[in-house]
């Protein structure tokens, strides 16, 4: 099946407007377990579907993600734009390069097409992750840099060594957007592409939950739900209320459309401009292929107003803080 290519940011990568998000593939508490086959057999759908972008991580089960992609893409990797990131724990430029070469391990790869740092390295001096990245460029085993979670500070301080960034990872949704007061805006000054992950709020915008009780408990760690959930760490009252009003507001608007929440929620998030492309999560081959169908959604000013407003109420509560987890934000 043919789906349209975009530019990732400055860069010569052609990707999907849909990526495959492969955190999913580590299964455990959180998703919940998934056998080999059935990841390969998802990645398999993907490519004939058209999408040909994938984001892992070594932090996705310890490298388990990555060693599932690695085995599914095999025989297929020249169809493939693999993006994986800088393990969470570094000291030193050495850490990067090792860091990616550990992932190549896995993936069973030679390069992997863009290499993210996952969450803001700030210990390490910038010219230090500049030269690592560099390094990796040079050897032909890093095609693109990207980074995560990066917020004004940090993006502007990396920019100042003129290492190319060609995109940034941010959570974004209908009902997560702190990314509108300042980052997305910097982002498009710069051609660099926000690369939006949970773009369903990890299941709840698909509307399969209607009370905040129902929602599994790792996923109700974000700052919506009260802060004394099991396993929160953000310690804020949340919003509730708000956020289960937005998912009712939401409801009939993708009802007069005759289409699902899920494609209303991707394809609004796919629809703003500096998103080249957007990583959604797929339990399964059925929800990959309800999924891709968010392509096809067009918007007039009339939905756009109703849903700015259908979520205004979350977004005013949660404020310019990006941070799906930690009250004290881990942005700057
Ligand atoms: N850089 C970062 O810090 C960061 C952080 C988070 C995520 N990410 C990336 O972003 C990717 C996607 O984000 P995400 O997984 O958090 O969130 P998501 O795409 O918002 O949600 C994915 C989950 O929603 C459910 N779902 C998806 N489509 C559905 C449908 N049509 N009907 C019903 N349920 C549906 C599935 O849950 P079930 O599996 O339970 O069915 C699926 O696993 C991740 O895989 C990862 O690659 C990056």
């Amino acid at each position: 099946m043919k789906m349209i290519r975009r530019k990732l940011g400055l860069s010569e990568l052609e990707v999907s407007p849909l990526a495959l998000g492969c955190w999913q593939f580590a299964g455990g508490d959180y998703w919940g377990e998934r056998t080999e086959s059935s990841q390969v057999e998802l990645v398999s759908a993907a490519l004939d579907l058209g999408i040909n972008f994938f984001d892992t991580a070594p932090a996705y089960g310890d490298g388990e993600s990555e060693r599932v992609l690695g085995v599914a893409l095999k025989g297929r990797r020249d169809k493939a734009i693999v993006a994986t990131k800088v393990s969470s724990v570094i000291h030193s430029a050495d850490d990067i390069v090792k860091s990616c070469e550990e992932s190549l391990r896995l993936l069973q790869m030679d390069f992997v097409d863009l290499l993210q740092i996952h969450w803001p390295a700030r210990e390490l001096p910038r010219e230090e992750i500049a030269a690592a990245i560099g390094g990796l460029q040079k050897s032909g085993k890093v095609r693109a840099f990207g980074v995560c979670n990066y917020g004004p500070k940090d993006l502007a301080d990396l920019l100042g060594t003129g290492l190319p960034i060609v995109s940034n990872q941010l959570p974004y949704s209908l009902l997560s957007r702190a990314i509108e007061y300042e980052i997305l805006p910097l982002c498009r000054k710069h051609g660099i592409s926000v690369f939006p992950y949970s773009p369903l709020l990890q299941g709840l915008l698909t509307g399969r939950w209607r009370k905040p009780d129902e929602v599994p408990i790792p996923r109700a760690r974000t700052r919506h739900f009260r802060g004394n959930r099991p396993q929160s760490r953000h310690g804020e009252e949340g919003c509730e209320s708000e956020t289960f009003a937005a998912l009712d507001a939401i409801r009939p608007i993708a009802e007069s459309k005759a289409i699902s929440m899920s494609d209303l929620a991707i394809a609004w998030v796919a629809a703003q401009e500096g998103v080249s492309s957007v990583i959604f999560g797929a339990g399964d081959r059925t929800q990959l292929e309800a999924n891709i169908k968010a392509l096809d959604v067009k918007f007039d000013e009339s939905t756009l107003k109703a849903l700015d407003e259908a979520t205004a109420a979350v977004k005013a509560h949660l404020g310019a803080n990006p941070d799906l987890w930690m009250g004290e934000s881990r942005y700057r």
